[in-house]
């Protein structure tokens, strides 16, 4: 949510923060600027409202500057206006800012009494008119921005330059990600690694309540005391490949493809001949989950699929009992833990505000442990757990989540074998199950031409409604997400044996209704559900890979390979998910930045 890029260098580096900041897209495209400092100690801003090829006419009024800063918005305070568009400025001061002032009206109050006009509805504008007050007062940058942050309540991660300090970046973050990043005769700041991968693979990250003074040719970090602070520097694995389009049209599509090599590589990595390798959740913790006796998930969005679909693993294998909350709604609740629970918390960013402060409530709580299943390695959410599993299925840059969904099912599917062993759970067949993964993800990307095809039925459609059963269930529900989030078509999830208790009254001939339906012992009651349908008329869509009849031209049969129950979730996802891609290339919508989404959401 908000994406923050700044490079202080040697050479110009207006085209740079340009092309690094498109990187950061998928955070926010409300609108984007960028603010730099050329030789002449002149600061420079540019602006536009939109996606960041916007601001591309605009470049080319910039002179060569050397030391700027750049950010892509996702509103919250304001309009997407040219007028609410960072970097907000104050005399010398340009600022950006990711995050939420809560006190900003406070903040407001204060500086319109010490004469300072605010010109925008952004939280965000407070904080260059605090730097500049306190920078007047102090004549101390580094004085100035502890005074400033001191007095704001929320979350930030914050970008700053000051045209008296010509080659200086200063940053200070609590609560929203911010990276320093290393490289030659040039030093960075961003929200995450993926701008910096052409230059750098070295960064550290700012914690809750640190600062940095950046230069081309140094980096200092410090606390609120002025105290200088050793920080780890880490080299990331990532490349930048991993956040280029590859020959693709569209991340998502690229994301998609991805699953084959990320499900196998996580099988390599974690699965054993007959049994699961020892400890992958970390040393000793193969006899710490064997004692598990309930488990609290909690996630948001994509993720809390994922943790309704580990939910019903689970509870099939073992007597072990779970809850699967999303946690915007678990950090206001009561919560009642009994002796032995485990906290899971499933996030593909590491940042998503809700899950961290769910998260932060759990550890006060009386758990027997907290495990995060995250994609992001250093990220607030496995900084804050106990216990962390990597999913490692690389950046994911399409706002609709395709590849970090399947690799937290696979995750998901190692844990539940884990705490269900104790329960006689039988490994030796999961495990096998588990290795066939591979071979069918062929087929069913072979079906992509014959779902294209269906799509332009979905195209000129205003609702649909997804139905599963069981495992089935939160396929369904991410399918729905999947269409609502790219095509902006109304999609609503329901287990196929509610249809007839509400949302049968919706189908009539117009109407398509999207099922997933394994040849399993549940088979048979979908059908039935499925008929209530077809009595009515309704359009079905069938992913089956049970030999049905198709009774007549209403009835679309999308034949699955065969495919073991256990890892149906994993791979019946995946053609619901082309399905959605292809209905959006349709519609010509924005296909990996949907309206009024942002793939890391970083506000509660
Ligand atoms: C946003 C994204 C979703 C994601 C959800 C949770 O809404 O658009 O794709 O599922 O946040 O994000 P997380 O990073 O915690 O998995």
């Amino acid at each position: 949510m908000c994406g923050i890029y700044g490079i202080a260098s040697r050479k110009s580096i207006t085209n740079k923060l340009f092309h690094g900041l498109k990187k950061l897209e998928y955070r926010g495209y409300d609108s984007s600027g960028i603010a730099g400092i050329s030789q002449d100690r002149k600061c420079h801003v540019i602006k536009s409202t939109g996606p960041i090829n916007n601001l591309k006419k605009r470049l080319k009024t910039l002179p060569n500057i050397f030391t700027g800063i750049s950010h892509t918005r996702w509103a919250t305070h304001g309009e997407p206006l040219l007028k609410n568009t960072h970097p907000h400025h104050s005399g010398s001061i340009n600022i950006v800012h990711n995050g939420i002032i809560e006190n900003h009206e406070d903040i407001r109050n204060f500086l319109k009494k010490k004469k300072y006009s605010l010109t925008s509805d952004t939280d965000s504008e407070v904080i260059a008119h605090l730097i500049n007050y306190n920078y007047k007062k102090c004549n101390d940058m580094r004085l100035a921005l502890v005074g400033s942050v001191n007095v704001l309540e929320g979350s930030y991660a914050i970008g700053v330059i000051n045209s008296n300090l010509p080659d200086k970046i200063f940053a200070a973050s609590s609560g929203s990600p911010l990276i320093i990043a290393k490289g030659k005769n040039e030093n960075y700041i961003a929200s995450d690694i993926s701008p910096v991968l052409n230059d750098t693979q070295k960064y550290l990250t700012l914690g809750d309540g640190e600062f940095a003074e950046l230069s081309s040719e140094k980096v200092i970090v410090f606390d609120k005391k002025s105290k200088i602070l050793t920080k780890k520097v880490i080299t990331t694995n990532i490349k930048d490949e991993q956040v280029s389009l590859m020959g693709h049209k569209h991340f998502m599509h690229k994301e998609i493809y991805e699953q084959k090599e990320i499900l196998n590589e996580m099988k390599n990595r974690y699965v054993g001949h007959t049994s699961l390798l020892p400890n992958i959740f970390g040393p000793g913790t193969d006899n710490l989950l064997s004692k598990i006796k309930h488990v609290h998930f909690v996630a948001c969005g994509t993720s809390y699929h994922a943790s309704l679909v580990a939910k019903d693993w689970i509870e099939q294998h073992s007597t072990i009992t779970c809850t699967a909350e999303v946690a915007s709604e678990y950090k206001y609740k009561k919560i009642n833990i009994l002796p032995d629970t485990l906290f899971v918390c499933i996030s593909q960013s590491g940042e998503t505000a809700d899950t961290i402060s769910s998260l932060k409530k759990a550890k006060k709580l009386g758990y027997k442990d907290t495990l995060a299943i995250c994609n992001v390695a250093e990220s607030t959410i496995t900084r804050l757990s106990n216990l962390v599993f990597l999913m490692n299925a690389g950046p994911e840059i399409s706002v609709a989540s395709t590849k970090a969904f399947t690799s937290q099912l696979f995750s998901l599917l190692l844990f539940s074998i884990i705490v269900s062993r104790k329960h006689g759970c039988a490994e030796r067949k999961m495990v096998s199950d588990i290795k066939q993964i591979d071979k069918i993800i062929n087929s069913i990307f072979r079906l992509e031409p014959e779902i294209k095809k269906i799509s332009s039925k979905f195209k000129n459609k205003d609702h649909t409604l997804f139905l599963g059963k069981g495992g089935s269930y939160p396929i369904a529900l991410e399918a729905a997400l999947k269409l609502k989030e790219i095509s902006y078509i109304h999609a609503s999830a329901y287990h196929s044996g509610e249809l007839k208790h509400g949302p049968l009254a919706l189908v009539d001939k117009k109407m398509p209704v999207v099922c997933f339906l394994p040849d399993n012992y549940l088979a048979k009651l979908v059908l039935s559900n499925l008929a209530e349908v077809e009595a009515r008329q309704g359009q079905t869509f069938i992913f089956t890979n049970k030999k049905i009849p198709r009774k007549n031209k209403k009835v679309e049969i999308i034949k699955m390979p065969d495919c073991p129950d256990l890892i149906v979730p994993i791979l019946y996802i995946i053609p619901a998910q082309l399905l959605s891609y292809h209905v959006a290339l349709k519609k010509k919508t924005d296909v990996d930045k949907p309206r009024n989404l942002a793939k890391s959401v970083t506000v509660e």
